[in-house]
């Protein structure tokens, strides 16, 4: 079977021909890297959908290398989340950064029942590998790096929707600059995730958590009013 991978020495695709079939695209990475060209470069941990590590672009969709299974004339190319650094390897700084501008975690927590529909609740969210597919697919952060992004913008909302937060306010006033409002919901995020979350819900989610807040879309002001903040 042909593969065509992207060269980060060249900028060019090489083919490569693999006496292999069913198998997973990492065991094929790994058969050139052994038999054929030890400079190929690619990055992945876990081998079984789990470490997030080795999510790559094959014929333009993001995809995890254990998890695909190539077909004949497949092209290989790296994520879009970030820098490229060899190969197939990129820059993953991105999610130390969007996750930190969107404060993803709580630090305020409530001493309260979780009940199993509660728990439910927030399961797919929590689910997340940080693989950055969704980042990778996301037209709106390809033109502003500041965005916050599908998968930081889902963990808040996993936030938001535990029973346990005690402080929902300031993560929705965190979101409101660079988050939610600048996402067109487009959901070019939802089937590139390989844990089945649905950014683009999530978010819609926490447009309306912020409307009940007060909070409007900035982009709907007018006559100088920032509608922007809380309207109470
Ligand atoms: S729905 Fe929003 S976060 Fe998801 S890809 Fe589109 S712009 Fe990006
Ligand atoms: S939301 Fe899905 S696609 Fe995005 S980083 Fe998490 S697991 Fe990957
Ligand atoms: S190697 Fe860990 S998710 Fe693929």
């Amino acid at each position: 079977m042909d593969i065509s991978i992207k060269r980060s020495h060249s900028g060019e695709h090489q083919t490569y021909s693999v006496p292999m079939e069913n198998v997973t695209l990492l065991s094929m990475l790994n058969h050139i890297k052994a038999k054929i060209d030890p400079t190929l470069t690619y990055s992945h941990g876990c081998r079984s959908g789990v470490c997030g590590s080795c999510a790559v672009r094959v014929n333009g969709r993001e995809q995890l290398l254990c998890a695909y299974k190539p077909t004949e004339g497949d092209v290989v190319e790296p994520l879009r989340s970030g820098r490229v650094i060899r190969d197939l390897v990129v820059d993953a700084s991105a999610i130390d950064r969007l996750n930190l501008s969107a404060h993803t975690w709580s630090d305020s927590s409530l001493e309260v029942k979780v009940s199993p529909a509660d728990a439910e609740g927030i399961e797919t969210q929590s689910d997340c590998i940080l693989c950055t597919s969704c980042l990778s697919a996301c037209p709106v952060f390809a033109i502003n790096p500041d965005f916050m992004g599908p998968f930081a913008l889902t963990r808040v909302w996993r936030y938001v929707n535990d029973v346990r937060e005690n402080d929902s306010g300031t993560k929705i006033a965190t979101i409101q600059t660079n988050g939610i409002w600048d996402c067109t919901l487009c959901g070019e995020c939802v089937p590139v995730c390989p844990a089945g979350i649905a950014p683009a819900q999530d978010i819609r989610m926490l447009r309306s958590k912020s409307g009940m807040m007060g909070y409007m879309d900035p982009s709907m002001s007018f006559g100088g009013v920032d509608f922007g903040t809380p309207m109470f």
